[in-house]
């Protein structure tokens, strides 16, 4: 591992690949995590990727590195302009599009739903949702695990954020949405956002023009549903309930567009990556017969009524932990771009670098995580990991807004699971992730069979 000692003062950045941008940016979207350790073997924690049009990006994978970037002044680095490509699918207001000012205010718009203590209004929902998905499965018949989470967690995004409650509303954006998640979750849909040449619309068949009328379709819904709230007399505890009823430090409420562009950028953000790590957890539970009679142990031990006291459990804690790091959902967090030199491990960065911490890698690093390509909640019960050694979240003015909302939902879908249900895996095989648009997810074959209920 490269140390800040070891390296001379230098203006040139870190060196990389030499092969053509377009080639880096294909081995970029079609194996990233071989390309990753491939570069880090031979260039060091540190390293330089051409990737097409998304420009230079360094790749940091060392804590001190990382301190380095998320310490710096964010006034002073932007990262919602690297993040154009979800552009089509979240709108020009969506907080993880904005930089400076903006960010901070929608940012500060968007916090208080997400505080800690507001998630107890969410945790009957969420069992409930659970338990009406589980219902269908059948004893001694598998079920598609990613499937299954997926609908979990769009599901639980449909109810306590959006708030919707009517019937037809449901069903409609239950159509809806998995149509609209496909650009970023399909290897197709993919290619499409980042091959901005084939965003032409040719017609209701062609993949783009497809694509610009469900999300005509979906705006409408999300209209809808805003001038719903607006007439109601009570205000409801929904995420969209706070965010229509929250005002900037100049008593200004958001807009229409801010809280639709808000409202896809939470479904974006929170959707796929919360079915991702539910789905890695009950793998990395069932595939390993120790952890699974660890955690039924401990469950048995906890008031599941009280979801309090399940988010307290230290070895569901440590399973989460350990599940986020060993298959990171984000490889990198959102690339910042400096707006002013950036000293970075001894190089001297010109303003416009593009820096990302590279949080699979960082992840894998044997220094800080010995044998790290084994699952071990236990390293998360013997000691603590700094912000910038363990990230999976990001960090920053950056920092994953729905961390809390996530590791709730996670622990509450576990353990709602483990204790109704026991299941084993269909082919107790290695799991390795692949790419879904900007994150990596386990397969979609992966399926587990439901034994008994309890
Ligand atoms: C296990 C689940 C999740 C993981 C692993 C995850 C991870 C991340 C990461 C790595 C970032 C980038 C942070 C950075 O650049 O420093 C991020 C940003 C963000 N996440 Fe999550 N996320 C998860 C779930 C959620 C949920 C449930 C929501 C909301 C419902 C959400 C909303 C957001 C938003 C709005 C941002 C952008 C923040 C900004 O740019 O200021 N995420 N997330």
């Amino acid at each position: 591992m490269q140390t800040i000692a070891a390296q001379p003062s230098t203006h040139k950045l870190p060196e990389g690949p030499s092969s053509s941008g377009l080639w880096q940016m294909l081995q970029w979207i079609g194996r990233p995590l071989g390309f990753m350790e491939a570069c880090r073997q031979r260039y060091g924690d540190l390293f330089t990727l051409q990737l097409g049009q998304l420009g230079q990006i360094v790749f940091c994978s060392n804590p001190v590195g990382i301190e380095e970037i998320l310490t710096a002044d964010p006034k002073k680095m932007d990262a919602g302009c690297n993040n154009s490509v979800l552009l089509p699918l979240l709108g020009n207001a969506s907080v993880i599009l904005l930089d400076g000012e903006s960010h901070q205010r929608q940012r500060q718009l968007l916090m208080p739903p997400f505080h800690g203590e507001r998630m107890r209004a969410y945790g009957s929902s969420i069992t409930q949702i659970t338990k009406d998905i589980a219902s269908p499965w059948q004893v001694n018949h598998p079920f598609d695990v990613r499937e299954a989470m997926q609908a979990i967690s769009l599901n639980v995004i449909v109810k306590t954020v959006f708030g919707v409650s009517n019937p037809e509303r449901y069903q409609a954006l239950q159509a809806l949405l998995p149509q609209f998640l496909d650009l970023t979750g399909s290897p197709a849909g993919a290619s499409l956002l980042f091959l901005r040449g084939l965003q032409k619309d040719w017609g209701a068949w062609s993949p783009w023009g497809r694509f610009l009328r469900v999300r005509s379709q979906l705006d409408h819904l999300l209209y809808q549903q805003m001038d719903e709230h607006r007439s109601q007399s009570e205000m409801g505890s929904d995420i969209l309930s706070l965010m229509l009823a929250a005002t900037d430090e100049v008593g200004n409420p958001m807009t229409d567009i801010e809280l639709r562009d808000e409202l896809v950028t939470l479904l974006l953000a929170g959707h796929e990556t919360t079915a991702s790590a539910l789905t890695w957890a009950l793998y990395w539970i069932h595939f390993l017969p120790d952890v699974k009679e660890k955690l039924i142990a401990e469950l048995a031990t906890a008031d599941l009524n009280d979801a309090k006291s399940i988010q307290r459990l230290p070895y569901l804690n440590a399973v989460c932990s350990e599940t986020l790091r060993i298959y990171p959902i984000a490889p990198i967090t959102s690339p910042r771009t400096t707006r002013m030199p950036l000293s970075l491990m001894g190089h001297n960065l010109p303003v416009g670098t593009t820096v990302a911490p590279c949080i699979y890698l960082t992840h894998r690093s044997p220094e800080l995580y010995p044998n790290p390509q084994a699952f071990q909640p236990e390293r998360f019960l013997e000691r603590q990991f700094s912000p910038y050694e363990y990230l999976p979240f990001g960090g920053s003015n950056r920092r994953c807004l729905g961390m809390t909302f996530a590791l709730f939902e996670m622990k509450l879908v576990l353990s709602t699971l483990l204790t109704g249900y026991q299941f084993q895996l269909e082919q107790p095989q290695p799991l390795k992730p692949v790419r879904r648009g900007v994150t990596l997810a386990p397969p979609s074959h992966f399926r587990m069979i439901l034994t008994q209920r309890r």
